[in-house]
This record gives structure tokens, sequence and C-alpha cells, in this order.
């Protein structure tokens, strides 16, 4: 059955584009709501087949049956023109003291709120997707509390955090970039100044950072992906970073008006317009320069975060230079350009299929094959080749002329783990050798990525003295692309974490707050007695700094000891002391508070000091940063 979805604003410039998205898919309704359905882009929308239906987000009353059995929702606001156009009718309504734009905020808030009212109520909904903005106010620590059409939906959803948390367990979160096509609105908005026939952008900040920028009819686009991904996704839709400048280099080679670039201040640019409304657009801009479009906010992603959701190998290399690498997913053959990254399909149904490219035909059934993987030439001129089977562990020597086909050795060492099956992948014949590579070896990254997500997660985890070992070079390079904090490493660290929407934030903000001084070193291990029935040399891996850490723990406990046996530090304990307290924030505080909570379960004879020790750790044997 198709699902329903409803679109609020869908006359306007993102919901229409969300309603073409959606209306090419078979397995979509879609419901459009309108203050006016007998406008004529209302019986546009309805001749196409869209359910056109009034709903004023002014009117709480109206929205209930709007959205009503919806699967997902869309919800839109547009911030008033009051802002712009003062009208009478406004200014009287102010309250004292109270700014046009402040009342317009107030009325996108509650418009916002209005909607999620409605929406939490709807039973069997799956998503809902607020088209938002980053809380400038927040995120530039108030540097800039006048952009109010930033903040009014930000604050719609903490209001829905607060006030339905079911809701927000089912809310994605869309802050669509800078739109392209802004230039063709008004002076302040965009501030093009005509000099000798020229244009000249001028723009408040320093022009250094690269701008967000998106086509606003891509928005269907971003919405359909979102719906896709996980819930609780905040997505900072948009198709190319650009400076001004380029983005001004670019609109005059396309329209092919001379234009140049120059950078102002947010006064200069309060001056295009009276009343705010300069203002509040000129500090929008520097908020980008000085702070990022959406305010560095470490739980935004971007699509680039998204690894590919196909699944390519097996590549083999046409005599002119071109690939052809095989989608593992479905049956493709693909041609891919390797000096131009063009990709182009080049047989849908394999293995029949007649293309520019080859002529593909079947030759041999493997029934009881496991999972043919890998190919390579064994011998070109009889045109022999090997085949390998990457569940069974072996190689096929298939021969088209015979038609045989049986296995024609297996090796132990092409065998998968027994967790994962899937053993012997690619293969090349060199010089009479057979070289191969191991899946298991998919599977060993699988695992280091599971324990540094759990060490991220739980900031302390035990495990065998190897995989500790192991984990603790991924989690050390973690620190370091947290702390390097570009958009590349932020990517890389969402390709490593398996909860990345839970744990990318947790690096990008706390963890990298928390070693912003420390040079390296980010992690220890500890090696503990055995924890597992075969003896197996185990450890604890733990964040240092943290608080699970295990070494400011013993050092609190020694100087808890010390202290009730009425003894002195020695020189072990004091350069302890020194090392888990130098790059710790509130570092001799916080462990003089540990200190006196060891001393008091000390006195009492409670049990949790005895915990500490019990793990055995062994840090003169193998200890390590
Ligand atoms: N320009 C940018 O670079 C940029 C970038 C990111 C985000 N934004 C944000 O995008 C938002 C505007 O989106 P847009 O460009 O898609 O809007 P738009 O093209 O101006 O259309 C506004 C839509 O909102 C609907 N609407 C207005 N008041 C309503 C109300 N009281 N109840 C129900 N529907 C109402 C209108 O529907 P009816 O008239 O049919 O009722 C119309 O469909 C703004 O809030 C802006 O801050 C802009």
């Amino acid at each position: 059955m198709a699902r329903l979805i409803v679109i609020f604003g869908v006359t306007g410039t993102q919901g229409s584009s969300v309603a073409r998205v959606f209306l090419n898919d078979p397995g979509w309704k879609i419901r459009g709501v309108t203050r006016d359905p007998s406008k004529p882009a209302s019986k546009a929308l309805e001749a196409k087949g869209i359910e056109i239906v009034k709903g004023d987000l002014d009117d709480p009353s109206s929205l209930t049956t709007a959205v009503q059995g919806a699967d997902v929702i869309f919800g839109n606001t547009a911030f008033s023109d009051a802002f712009i156009t003062m009208p009478a009718d406004v200014v009287a309504q102010l309250r004292p003291g109270q700014t046009v734009r402040q009342w317009c905020y107030e009325l996108e808030l509650r418009q916002g709120k209005n909607l999620a009212d409605a929406v939490a109520a709807v039973d069997g909904l799956d998503r809902f997707i607020w088209s938002s903005l980053s809380d400038a106010t927040k995120w530039s620590k108030g540097t800039f509390k006048g952009i109010y059409h930033f903040d009014s939906k930000a604050h719609v959803v903490d209001y829905i955090y607060k006030t339905h948390p079911r809701l927000a367990e089912k809310m994605s979160i869309l802050q669509m970039g800078v739109f392209a096509t802004n230039w063709k609105w008004d002076q302040a908005a965009v501030p093009w100044e005509k000099v000798d026939g020229t244009m000249k952008l001028k723009v408040p900040g320093s022009g250094d950072i690269p701008i967000p920028l998106v086509v606003p009819s891509d928005c269907g686009y971003f919405v359909r992906a979102l719906i896709q991904a996980p819930p609780e996704t905040n997505l900072l839709a948009f198709g190319d970073r650009m400076l001004w400048a380029d983005y001004v280099a670019l609109w005059s080679k396309t329209t092919g008006i001379p234009a140049t670039f120059e950078k102002t201040t947010v006064a200069e640019h309060a001056k295009l317009s009276p009343n705010g409304y300069g203002e509040q657009v000129g500090e929008m801009y520097a908020y980008f320069q000085d702070f990022g479009y959406d305010g560095s906010d470490p739980s935004v992603v971007h699509v680039q975060h998204y690894a590919p959701i196909s699944w390519m190998e097996n590549i083999g290399v046409r005599s002119n230079g071109l690939l052809l690498p095989i989608s593992t997913t479905m049956p493709l053959l693909n041609q891919l350009n390797p000096v131009t990254g063009e990709l182009s399909l080049r047989s849908k149904t394999m293995p029949d299929a007649k293309t520019d490219v080859v002529k593909i035909q079947k030759l041999v059934d493997f029934p009881n094959a496991g999972f043919l993987n890998g190919m390579a030439t064994l011998n070109p001129r009889l045109g022999l080749v090997i085949i390998a089977d990457a569940y069974l562990g072996g190689i096929y020597r298939p021969d088209t002329r015979t038609n045989t086909k049986g296995l024609v050795f297996t090796d132990e060492s092409m065998n998968g783990t027994a967790s994962i099956s899937i053993g012997i992948n690619g293969i090349r014949v060199l010089s009479g050798k057979l070289w191969f590579t191991n899946s298991a070896s998919a599977h060993r990254q699988a695992l280091l990525r599971n324990l540094v997500t759990s060490l991220f997660e739980h900031e302390s985890i035990s495990t065998t003295w190897h995989k500790a070992k192991e984990a603790q070079r991924l989690a050390e390079k973690l620190v370091t692309l947290g702390k390097k904090n570009t958009e590349a490493s932020r990517r890389r660290a969402h390709q490593i974490f398996y909860r990345p929407l839970e744990l990318v934030p947790k690096l990008f903000g706390p963890i990298r707050e928390r070693y912003a001084s420390r040079p390296g070193g980010y992690t220890r291990v500890l090696r503990i007695e055995p924890i597992k029935e075969d003896q197996a040399p185990s450890a604890i891996l733990e964040l240092v700094d943290g608080p699970k850490d295990m070494r400011f723990a013993m050092t609190a406990r020694t100087i808890a000891r010390t202290r009730t046996e009425g003894k002195k530090i020695n020189d072990i304990t004091a350069s302890n002391i020194a090392k888990v307290t130098r790059y710790r924030e509130e570092g001799e505080g916080d462990l003089e508070r540990m200190v006196s909570k060891f001393e008091g379960m000390l006195k009492e004879g409670e049990k949790g000091v005895e915990e500490v020790r019990q793990k055995k750790v062994y840090p003169k044997l193998e200890r390590s940063r």
C-alpha cells in the first residue's frame, strides 16, 4: 500500500520540490497543505494528482485534519515578510520595546509549535522532517542574537525535544544551505552593487570561509534521503561549498556580466534597508563566516558523510584503460573512467545482455558453488581462468570446452573465520604463483570498529591484550581526527564508528575539548588478569583523563590509603599524581574529590575501594600509552 507524505508549504519553493520528487514514486501518495486551495498554484498541483487540503499554521484546529493518517510529514515555515515591509497592522501589535524582527521570530516559532503539537498527535507516524536552520544565538555564544529567521526554526527543535520527546525520536532535521537562486532577490538580501556596467557583490565577513550553496529545487531529494537515513539525523543540505569570490566568478561566467566580490561590514550592510532588515541579513552573512552556516554544530552531517550504498568490486581493465567494476548487490556491469570519475552503466541484465562494450554470454553454471568471488587469468593463450570460492575457501578452474568445473583445490589459508565465513577474495596469478587476499581481514576491521565504538561510548572496555593494542591505534587515530576537526576528518570518523550519529558529535565535542592541550597518548592499555577461561592475556583499554580513567582512580585510592595509614606519599605516587592531573581541566580538584570519596569508603569499610584493586592491573609488566 502506498505511504502518505503530507507536505507543508507545498505551493512554495521547498514544498513544491518535495512534491515533485515523490510524485514520480508510485510508493507514495501526496497531500499538500495550503492556506488557499483555490489559488492557481494549488490547482496546478491538484491537477497533477496531489490531494490539496486547507491548513493554516496560525490556526491549530485546521492542522489536525491536514496531518491525519500521515506516514511522513514535511514541515516548513516561512519567516514573515513583515520584517521587510513593516505593515501598519503588525507595527500596531508590537509590545513596548518589541521590534518587528522579534515579532516575526515569535510568529514563526508559534507556527512551528502549532505544527509540532499537531504532528505529535498523529498515530502511526514514521517520520517528521523539519526544515530548520542553526541556532545562531547558541552557536555564536551570543555574538549574533538578531538572526531571528535562524533561531526561530532551531527553537522549534528545542520545543519538540522538551515537549514531545517521542516525536523527537521520529524527527529528522533538514538545514537547507544558502539558496543558489537568492541573487534574484533584492539588494539587502543579496548585496549586488552596480558600478559602471559591472556588478560588485559586497558581503559582510572575511570572505575566507566557503558557503554551502544549494539549488532549492533539490530539496525533495534531500527529504527523500532523510527518510532513508536514521531518525534524528541533522542534515546540512548543499550541493557545493564556495567562497563568495568563486561564487561571483561563476555567476559572472554564467550570466556574461562582469562582476567582482568585495568584503564589507554588518554596519555598512545594515544601511541597505531600514528597520533592521539589512542588519539581520548582514549579521547572518557575518555569522556564516565567523561560526559557519550551521554554527559548527557537531551533530550536523552532510550527504558526503554517507558511504555509497552500492558495493562494487572485481574490476576488469579494458584495453582502452576504462574499468569494468561489478555491482555485487545488483546484476549490473558498470564502466568507470578512472581519469574523469565518470561512471556509466553498461549492462543491466547480466548474463545475457548485449551491450556496446562487450557481448555477454553465459558459459558455465556452478550449481554447488558457495560464493564465487575473484577471477584471474591462468593461461591467456589457452584461455584458462581460475575463480575463487570465498565461501568454500578454494579455487575452481572451469574449462568451457569440457564444461568441467570442480574445485581444483582448497586450502586452509583461504578459509574464512568462524564468525565470518567469507574467505579468499581478490586473486592474481603472477610468475607462476597465485596471490590472494582473504576477506576475513574485513572481519578484523569490523571487530576493531566495534571495539572503538564501545570505547568511545563507555570510555573503557575490557578485551584481550592483543585486541586492546590494535584497537588503541584506531582510537588514537580517531582522537586525532577529532582534533583536526575538518570536514574530511569528520567524514572519516563517520565511516569508522558504528553509531556515528551518537559518537561523531561526542568525538568532535567533549572529547576534542578534553584533549585540546594533550599532544598525544589519549588512550591507555592496562594489562589485567585473564577474563576468559582460555587464560588469554586480557587488558583494559581506556580513554585517559575521562570519567573511567583507571590510573586516576588507582592513584586516588593509593593517596587515600596512604593518608588513612598516616604515611607519606612516596615518589612513585607523586609522579603518578603529576601524570594523571597534568592535562585534566580541574585535575587536582577532581583528584582530591575522588581521594575524599575513597577516604570515606575506607573509614566505613565499603568495598568500592577494593573493586578498583580487584581488577589486578599489572602496570609494571605492560604499560602503554
Ligand atoms: N533563501 C535561502 O537561502 C534559505 C535557505 C535556507 C532556508 N530558508 C528558509 O526557507 C523558508 C521559506 O521556504 P520556501 O522558500 O520554500 O518558502 P516560499 O517559497 O516563500 O513559500 C512559503 C510557503 O509557506 C506557506 N505558508 C506561509 N504561511 C503559511 C501559513 N500560515 N500556514 C500554512 N502555510 C503557510 C505558503 O503556502 P500558501 O501561501 O499556499 O498557504 C508557501 O507554500 C524561510 O523560512 C527561509 O528562512 C531560506
